[in-house]
């Protein structure tokens, strides 16, 4: 969960959100590099002397300051698909969710266990105990294994919705009459704290998402004393 002043992203709870991680401080490197070199360039411009009235074109340059920025966008172009096809992949998931979103709530049904569901609200402000996260909390969390391959299959019943998880880099739209598709796999017990960020409407900053990792021998107690 994000804290006070902390502008850059979470801590990964999962390995595709290390690889996001690892994606973003690569492309950011490659950003800075390029900013200074042209910021120094563009700098020294203003102590050039140097004026020749006859120079009109210049075919090597032109050729080298066109082909090398395209083999740089290469280096960013490629570990992006890479990630790209690895976020839609999906490894035999143990458990399938399906999360709907609502105006202005999100409502789960674990369909493999006798289908279990229910909603999940925001607990108002007023309503929040000394320890609860203000806009952030709710009512019924999802409880998920942790170190197991979860499958995620988002929809909305009104109008789209986003189930986005920063901790796990997921982050679906839910549309209505679509049913999509992610999955995740969490490599830590705790709690993990997400909103809705596809704006829905006038209480699109009221519908957070809580996700319960716990280990599996715990889930199973919880999965078989909500079938009772
Ligand atoms: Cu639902 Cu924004």
């Amino acid at each position: 969960m994000s804290t006070w002043a902390n502008l850059g992203l979470q801590d990964s709870a999962s390995p595709l959100m290390e690889q996001l991680i690892f994606f973003h401080d690569h492309a950011m490197l490659i950003l800075v590099m390029i900013t200074v070199l042209v910021g120094y360039l563009m700098f020294m411009l203003f102590f050039n002397n140097y004026v020749n009235r006859f120079l009109l074109h210049g075919q090597l340059i032109e050729m080298i300051w066109t082909i090398l920025p395209a083999i740089i966008l290469l280096f960013i172009a490629l570990p992006s698909l890479r990630l790209l096809y690895l976020l839609d992949e999906i490894n035999e998931p143990s458990v399938t969710l399906k999360s709907i979103g609502h105006q202005w709530y999100w409502s789960y049904e674990y369909s493999d266990f006798n289908n279990i569901e229910f909603d999940s609200y925001m607990i108002p402000t007023n309503e929040l105990s000394t320890d609860g996260f203000r806009l952030l909390d709710v009512d019924n969390r999802i409880v998920l294994p942790m170190n197991s391959q979860n499958r995620i299959l988002v929809a909305a019943a009104d109008v789209i919705h986003s189930w986005t998880i920063p901790a796990l880099g997921v982050k679906v739209d839910g549309t209505p009459g679509r049913l999509n598709q992610t999955n995740f796999f969490i490599n830590r017990p705790g709690l993990f704290y997400g909103q809705c960020s596809e704006i829905c409407g006038a209480n699109h900053s009221f519908m957070p998402i809580v996700i319960e990792s716990v280990p599996v021998n715990y889930f199973i107690k919880w999965i078989s004393s909500n079938n009772s």
